[in-house]
């Protein structure tokens, strides 16, 4: 009896010492510690567990960021363990590895209150055996393969404060969570999990569905989630509209709505929570303007709103209208049928012009072979044949060359026809006017890079056109841009019209459809030293009488002319051949203010436009003379100044001003004649600067001086 009462006093005492020593102390039972590395052996010895030997005290391990053991009354209540096996690396665990033998050896640590396995390479579907771990409270297992839809049961962990399943390859709809009353963070982002966006509890704080396949609308059960701080849903299918009380929800901290298909306007009445700071609305639908609390007045907030269809003036980067509101169309790419033997007769007349002109081109190309073949010293002159050809069909212009713009026509033979494109074309042609098509802003509109079916690259300009203008009226306007087409201009293919009744502001978007050129633009030649050096004097002079003719079609090949064309080295483009093309030219189009440019709007009258041409091509010269480009008008200006000096103090004078990668490679009467015009077209008084014909001829006489030095055997000797 004595015995007994004593010995139950010794238990007692002894398993009073026992609970007195800290929890975390307490050695691990010998059946946890077997399964702790039956987990390591099923994880394949990860790097972070491989110094566990039978005598590690697996509840005292050094603290470390990857891996941590927390035990409570000799249970596992913690584990955590981070591989170097992520998802973006590819590396999975072998082909042995079996997930679900895994989740039978850790739901026997039952007490487990948190569990990480992240970045492990784990492979298979998650075992439905997962909700034996009755009191986890945390399970992260991002960055695995993990595949499959999330099994059903997960929503019996009811303890659970944080899911973390993101970066696996969880497919199918995710299991109604609405029962997890305590979750506060769910991350199951990066998966392809959907469509249906998920039933989930109004206690959570932070919810992530990025990069994933929901498609369906914001639920307006959101309103309640009071407690909500962080909603990311970016990068999904999301559609329809941003119900407006998101942005006012009563802790919404962080609200990414980003790459979704979210569309229609925000109410201007829309009103933000103080707490949101930061706001990503980009790559959707949305048109209209930006609600004030979303404007640039909200300074602690930052707002990113790119790739819409909004109009706020100052944010350049969306889309055009039309993008946003393909379902809103309401007259579909208008068709010209009408307007066909106009189009004809143009294209039969150009052909038959540019056969006769082709037949003496050829005529001109055998002379020009024979005459090369009886001379070798000029094997030097690398310029196109094309380019001489061009030179050397019209050797002197016809004095009334106004009258004569149809032998320009022939230029552009090459062309396939001109046509009307759908807006499904455009659409396809820029993969939906994919930012990574996305070119620029040119002077009138947005630029895009496209491709047709026949796998012919484009350019897509997007015009948008003054509000009402009758379809009769476009026609008109559509006639000159099938004109636009010239051995010397980017030309146009063809376009597309659409046009929008519900739009209050804009009338009608044109596609325009261009060439696309693919060899740099003469400042891409004049800045890289490398290519710089392929541009000896007559390939300059090439480029510029290129240039001329160029602008001498807009002036003259096109009734009524075309003036202010915006000139800059990065508007003139070289083909393969080295052949000069003018971009970016003024479409002459009633455009929307606001898209044009402050070129365009400058032009008070044609003459004007006429003269600034000529002072353009005459910078252009003054660049292509000294190889350095001036940016600012006092730099211009001072180049003027030295050319002028230097060309009055004799030719070692100039040779100095001169660009030195083309010494040696020009004869100095034809640089000396281009000089002296040069200066003449950046004559400040406008009425002084010589007309386009002159402007060539002038170009046609220095480059015959130059041939008449090559062929004489100077530039070989120069090299
Ligand atoms: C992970 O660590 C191991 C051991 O240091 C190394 O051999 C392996 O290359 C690492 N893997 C990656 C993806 O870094
Ligand atoms: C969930 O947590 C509560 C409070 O911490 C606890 O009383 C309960 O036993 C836990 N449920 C399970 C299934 O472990
Ligand atoms: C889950 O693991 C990842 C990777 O270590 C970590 O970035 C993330 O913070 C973890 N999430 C939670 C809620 O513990
Ligand atoms: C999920 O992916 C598996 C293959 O990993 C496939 O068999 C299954 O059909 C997919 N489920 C859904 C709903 O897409
Ligand atoms: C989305 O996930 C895919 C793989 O499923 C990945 O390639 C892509 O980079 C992810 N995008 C983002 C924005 O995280
Ligand atoms: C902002 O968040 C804090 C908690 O982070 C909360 O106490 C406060 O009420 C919130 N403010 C508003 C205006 O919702
Ligand atoms: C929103 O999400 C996208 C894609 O997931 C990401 O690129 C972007 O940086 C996020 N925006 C903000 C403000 O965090
Ligand atoms: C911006 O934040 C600072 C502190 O972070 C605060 O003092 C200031 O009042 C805020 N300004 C606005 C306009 O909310």
């Amino acid at each position: 009896m004595e015995s007994f009462s004593s010995r139950v006093g010794f238990c007692l005492l002894l398993s009073a010492i026992f609970m007195a020593v800290p929890a975390s102390i307490a050695q691990l039972t010998p059946s946890e510690t077997m399964l702790l590395f039956q987990v390591k052996k099923l994880l394949e010895y990860p790097q972070v567990v491989q110094g566990w030997t039978r005598w590690t005290n697996l509840c005292y391990l050094p603290p470390s960021p990857s891996l941590k053991v927390v035990c409570s009354n000799g249970r596992v209540t913690e584990l955590f363990i981070v591989g170097n096996k992520s998802s973006s690396a590819g590396q999975t665990l072998s082909e042995k590895f079996s997930i679900d033998s895994l989740f039978t050896v850790l739901t026997k640590m039952s007490n487990l209150k948190a569990l990480s396995l992240v970045s492990l390479g784990l492979w298979g579907p998650l075992s439905p055996k997962i909700d034996r771990l009755h009191s986890l409270q945390a399970l992260n297992l991002s960055s695995n393969f993990i595949s499959g839809e999330i099994p059903n049961n997960i929503a019996s962990l009811k303890n659970l404060t944080t899911l973390v399943l993101s970066d696996n390859l969880f497919n199918g709809s995710v299991p109604d969570l609405t029962g997890l009353k305590l979750l506060q963070d769910l991350n199951l982002g990066g998966n392809h999990l959907g469509p249906q966006f998920p039933s989930l509890s109004q206690s959570l704080v932070s919810i992530t569905l990025r990069n994933n396949s929901f498609r369906s609308e914001i639920p307006s059960g959101l309103k309640k989630f009071n407690h909500l701080q962080k909603l990311d849903i970016s990068s999904n299918k999301m559609v329809g509209p941003i119900p407006s009380f998101l942005f006012s929800l009563a802790s919404i901290q962080y609200l990414n709505l980003s790459q979704n298909q979210l569309r229609g306007a925000l109410p201007s009445s829309t009103s933000c929570s103080k707490n949101l700071t930061f706001l990503d609305i980009s790559n959707n639908l949305l048109i209209g303007k930006l609600p004030s609390c979303m404007g640039s007045s909200s300074r602690n907030r930052t707002v990113v709103s790119s790739w819409n269809c909004l109009s706020d003036g100052k944010s350049n980067r969306q889309h055009p209208y039309s993008f946003c509101n393909k379902l809103a169309l309401a007259v579909k790419p208008v068709q010209r049928k009408e307007q066909e033997p106009g189009i004809n007769f143009g294209l039969i007349l150009g052909i038959i012009v540019g056969v006769v002109v082709m037949a003496g081109a050829i005529v001109l190309l055998i002379l020009f072979i024979v005459k090369r073949s009886r001379r070798s010293e000029d094997a030097d002159d690398d310029r196109s044949i094309a380019d001489k050809m061009s030179v050397r069909s019209s050797p002197k212009p016809a004095v009334d060359s106004r009258r004569v713009p149809q032998t320009m026509r022939s230029a552009a033979i090459g062309l396939p026809r001109y046509r009307v494109f759908s807006l499904e074309e455009i659409e396809d042609a820029t993969n939906n006017f994919d930012p990574s098509n996305f070119m620029g802003e040119g002077s009138q509109g947005q630029l895009y890079k496209g491709w047709l079916v026949d796998g012919s690259v484009v350019v897509v300009k997007c015009l948008k056109l003054k509000q009402k203008h009758a379809p009769q009226n476009l026609m008109q306007h559509m006639e000159v841009l099938s004109k636009l087409r010239h051995r010397h201009l980017v030309s146009v293919l063809g376009h597309c019209i659409v046009t929008y009744q519900d739009h209050p502001n804009i009338a009608s978007t044109v596609f325009v459809v261009f060439e696309h050129i693919s060899n740099g633009s003469l400042r891409d030649y004049l800045t890289d030293w490398r290519k710089k050096e392929i541009l000896k004097w007559p390939q300059r002079m090439a480029i510029t009488i290129g240039a001329a003719r160029g602008v001498q079609f807009l002036h003259t090949g096109i009734s009524p002319g075309i003036y202010g064309n915006d000139l800059k080295i990065d508007n003139i483009l070289l083909d393969e051949t080295l052949t000069a093309k003018i971009s970016d030219y003024n479409i002459p189009l009633p455009l929307k203010t606001g898209s044009e440019s402050p070129i365009s709007n400058r032009l008070s009258s044609d003459e004007n436009g006429e003269k600034e041409d000529i002072y353009q091509l005459g910078i252009l010269l003054l660049q292509v003379i000294t190889g350095k480009l001036a940016t600012f008008t006092s730099e211009l200006d001072e180049l003027k100044h030295q050319l002028e000096k230097s060309l009055a103090e004799g030719p070692s004078k100039l040779r100095n001003v001169i660009d030195p990668s083309i010494r040696g490679t020009f004869a100095y009467d034809s640089m000396q004649t281009t000089v002296q015009f040069a200066i003449n077209c950046l004559s400040k008084d406008s009425t002084k600067r010589p007309s386009i014909e002159d402007v060539l001829w002038n170009l046609q006489y220095s480059i015959q001086v130059q041939e008449g030095w090559t062929s004489s055997g100077n530039l070989a000797t120069h090299l």
